[in-house]
């Protein structure tokens, strides 16, 4: 028998993929303001990005105007915001690509600068993040962040229904799927653990009704998308914002069964040795590795991210742990990283300090391998 490759074909629900290198959710600030719709600048850049057959999941969006914490991220709950992401995907779908959108909700990984009105950030109960972690207001001031006001019971449906109008957003933008931000210490996640959800009610306490909010607004999804043509991504061992449950084991083996009774299009993970990547170098190699860990739970498609080279993707493949590889930090800085990796060329390195907002540097500005001298 042949091990699959990292560039053979892959079946991800109704979609055909002609390799395995996707390009993992980017946040990269660089939305119109203050509409937070898409423009041409960021069309640019996904089409650069797009191959014939590639998995694209585009940048966490906002499902509605109370999930934002950064600045010139775009929304997907305006009508100019559905025309400016159509214009993104039809540009990736004129090279064939196929593209999701990550649906997102920051919860206390906000700050009251950001709400409608001034308010307080909302999340599964009044827990703020702790100070070692800094919130960073509209105005670019890095202060602790606050208190955030828990959801009352009666509002978690109304929540619940922002996603689900969000994915119907999505689908009348012309994306091929939704992907649930389960990860990365945002809403999701803050009711999934228990170090931020105290609530008493059926979303908190036990394991059971701390998954049922992912559930919900998986289901959401569904009811919009058909259950393969909707992602979830979930970061068990991260301590990203704040995040990490002191036992991972037993809550994410139940999400991940429950999530396997859906027939999603895939579950996607992020591996502990890079969480934070956003923010800082990091890569702990002394941790577990959840797709390792919960692969035998799943028996879908599985996307693995964090910290992969073109080799180590290609033995995550061979060895079965994964099914396809996201990458993140090495796409920004490589728009043709399928080509390169299929080749072997190298790499040209990513620039840190233009992860976040400006213009083109360090967005469209870097070249393909054979426009290099
Ligand atoms: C600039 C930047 C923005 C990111 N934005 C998101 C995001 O919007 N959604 C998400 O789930 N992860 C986000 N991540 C995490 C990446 O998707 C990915 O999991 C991480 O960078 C590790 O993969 P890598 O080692 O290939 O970069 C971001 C990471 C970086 C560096």
């Amino acid at each position: 028998m042949k091990f699959p490759s990292l560039f053979s074909p892959l079946q991800i629900g109704p979609y055909q993929l002609r390799h395995r290198v996707a390009m993992a959710p980017l946040t990269r600030m660089r939305a119109a303001r203050p509409s937070l719709v898409p423009r041409p600048l960021n069309v640019e850049y996904y089409a650069q990005r797009a191959t014939a057959g590639g998995l694209i999941i585009a940048e966490a969006s906002p499902v509605v105007a109370t999930g934002f914490g950064n600045p010139a991220v775009p929304g997907i709950y305006t009508e100019a915001q559905v025309a400016g992401w159509r214009e993104v995907v039809d540009a990736v779908h004129r090279k064939g690509g196929i593209i999701f959108l990550q649906l997102w909700h920051v919860g206390r990984v906000s700050h009251s600068s950001f709400q409608p009105g001034g308010a307080l950030p909302v999340a599964p109960s009044a827990v703020p993040i702790p100070s070692e972690f800094k919130a960073m207001t509209a105005d670019g001031k890095v202060v602790d962040y606050e208190t955030p006001r828990a959801l009352e019971t009666s509002e978690i449906p109304l929540m619940i229904e922002a996603y689900r109008q969000a994915a119907k957003n999505a689908l009348a933008a012309g994306f091929d799927g939704v992907e649930i931000h389960g990860a990365n210490g945002y809403l999701v996640e803050q009711f999934l653990q228990s170090r931020s959800n105290l609530r008493t009610d059926q979303y908190g306490g036990s394991i059971e009704n701390r998954v049922r909010f992912l559930l919900e607004v998986t289901q959401a999804a569904i009811d919009v998308w058909g259950a393969n043509r909707v992602g979830v991504r979930l970061s068990p061992y991260g301590i990203a914002n704040g995040s990490g449950e002191a036992d991972p084991m037993p809550l994410y083996s139940h999400a991940v069964k429950a999530l396997d009774q859906l027939g999603l299009a895939y579950l996607h993970f992020i591996e502990p040795r890079s969480s934070g990547a956003g923010r800082a170098e990091v890569n702990w190699q002394d941790v577990p590795s959840a797709m390792v860990l919960y692969r035998p739970l799943w028996s879908g498609v599985l996307i693995a991210a964090g910290g992969f080279t073109g080799e180590t993707a290609e033995s995550a493949i061979a060895e079965g742990h994964a099914d396809a590889i996201a990458f993140g930090r090495i796409f920004i800085s490589n728009p043709d990283l399928p080509r390169r990796l299929h080749r072997g060329y190298p790499l040209t390195p990513y620039n840190r300090k233009t992860f976040y907002g400006g213009e083109e540097v360090g967005y469209t500005d870097y070249p393909e391998h054979d426009e290099m001298a």
